[in-house]
C-alpha cells in the first residue's frame, strides 16, 4: 500500500511566477516526512504537486517530474482524479461536508470515485475508517448526525477517516493541526504515528516540537526574498536536522532565530 515518492527537479509556477525551484527529494515509504520553513517559502504548493492539485489553479503549472513507486504522476495519459485517490490530503482547517452525515461524510470520498458498494460494505468501511482515524468510540452512536456537531479536533479525525477511506497510498497533511487545542493536536499526533505503519505521510508544519515528535525526516525549505522562488534547503533525518544541521540557514530556523 505505502509508496516511495521521488521528486525530481520540481519547478512550480503561478503562471509566470515561479513559486518553487528545483526541488529533488525521496520520500520512503512507511515513514513520516516533515516540511518546514517560514511562510511563504512554498510548503503547501509544493505539498500539493504531490497529488496533482496544484494545477486546479488557473495558470498554475509544474515542471519536473513526480515518481509514485516509480510512475510520473505528471506522465502523459495519468487520470489527476485517480492520482489523488493514490495521494490523499488533509487541509489546515477541518473541512467536513457540515450538513452531511458522519457516516456519508467518511463514505463521500468512496461515492465520489463513482463506486457502486453495498449498504453492508459500506457500513464496514466507515467502521473500519473511523476506526483508523480513532474516532469510531466517540462517534459510533451518532453517525447518522451532521459532521459539523463534532469538536475541532474530531472534525479533524473525521477529515482523516475520509481521506483514508479510498484506500490511498500517500496521506499528504497541511497543518492538520493548527486549528487545533493541544490535547486533539496530541491526539492527531498518535494517530500519524500508527497511520505510518500502512501510508507514506508528509505533513507540513510550524510546529518545530511536532516535527520532531511525529517525523522521521525533515524538509526545509527557504525563500531568499520576496519575489523569490523557494527552495529545498535541507533534508535529512529529523534528529540530525535538528541536533546538528550542515546547514546555516536551517540551523537558524530550527532554533527559532528566524522565521
Ligand atoms: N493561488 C496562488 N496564486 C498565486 N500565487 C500563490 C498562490 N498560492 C500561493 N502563492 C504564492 O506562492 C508562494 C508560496 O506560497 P505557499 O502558500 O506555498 O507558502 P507556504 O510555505 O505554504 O506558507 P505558509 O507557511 O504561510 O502556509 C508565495 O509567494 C505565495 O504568495
Ligand atoms: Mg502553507
Amino acid at each position: 500500500m505505502s509508496k516511495r515518492i521521488a521528486v525530481k527537479d520540481l519547478n512550480v509556477y503561478y503562471g509566470s511566477f515561479l513559486a518553487v525551484e528545483g526541488v529533488s527529494m525521496t520520500i520512503e515509504p512507511r515513514t513520516v516526512t516533515a516540511f518546514i520553513g517560514p511562510s511563504g517559502c512554498g510548503k503547501s504548493t509544493f505539498l500539493r504537486t504531490l497529488n496533482r492539485m496544484h494545477e486546479v489553479i488557473p495558470g498554475a503549472r509544474v515542471e519536473g517530474e513526480v515518481l509514485v513507486d516509480g510512475s510520473n504522476l505528471y506522465g502523459t495519459g495519468v487520470d489527476p482524479v485517480v492520482v489523488r485517490r493514490q495521494v490523499g490530503m488533509v487541509f489546515q482547517r477541518p473541512n467536513p461536508f457540515p450538513t452531511m452525515s458522519i457516516r456519508d461524510n467518511v463514505l463521500a470520498g468512496v461515492k465520489l470515485n463513482n463506486k457502486k458498494i453495498s449498504k453492508g460494505d459500506a457500513d464496514a468501511l466507515v467502521e473500519k475508517s473511523l476506526q483508523g482515524a480513532n474516532l469510531w468510540n466517540e462517534v459510533k452512536d451518532r453517525l447518522n448526525l451532521p459532521g459539523n456537531g463534532l469538536s475541532g479536533g474530531q472534525q479533524q479525525r473525521l477529515c482523516i477517516a475520509r481521506a483514508i477511506a479510498v484506500s490511498p497510498d500517500v496521506l499528504l497533511m497541511d497543518e492538520p493541526c493548527s486549528a487545533l487545542d493541544p490535547i486533539s493536536t496530541l491526539a492527531i499526533e498518535d494517530l500519524i504515528e500508527e497511520l505510518k505503519q500502512q501510508y507514506t505521510i508528509v505533513i507540513v508544519t510550524h510546529n518545530m516540537q511536532q516535527a520532531s515528535r511525529v517525523s522521521d525526516k525533515t524538509a526545509f525549505f527557504n525563500i531568499a526574498g520576496t519575489g523569490k522562488p523557494g527552495k529545498l534547503i535541507e533534508y535529512d533525518v529529523t534528529s540530525t536536522m535538528f541536533s546538528k544541521p550542515s546547514v546555516k540557514a536551517t540551523e537558524d530556523y530550527v532554533s527559532g532565530r528566524f522565521g
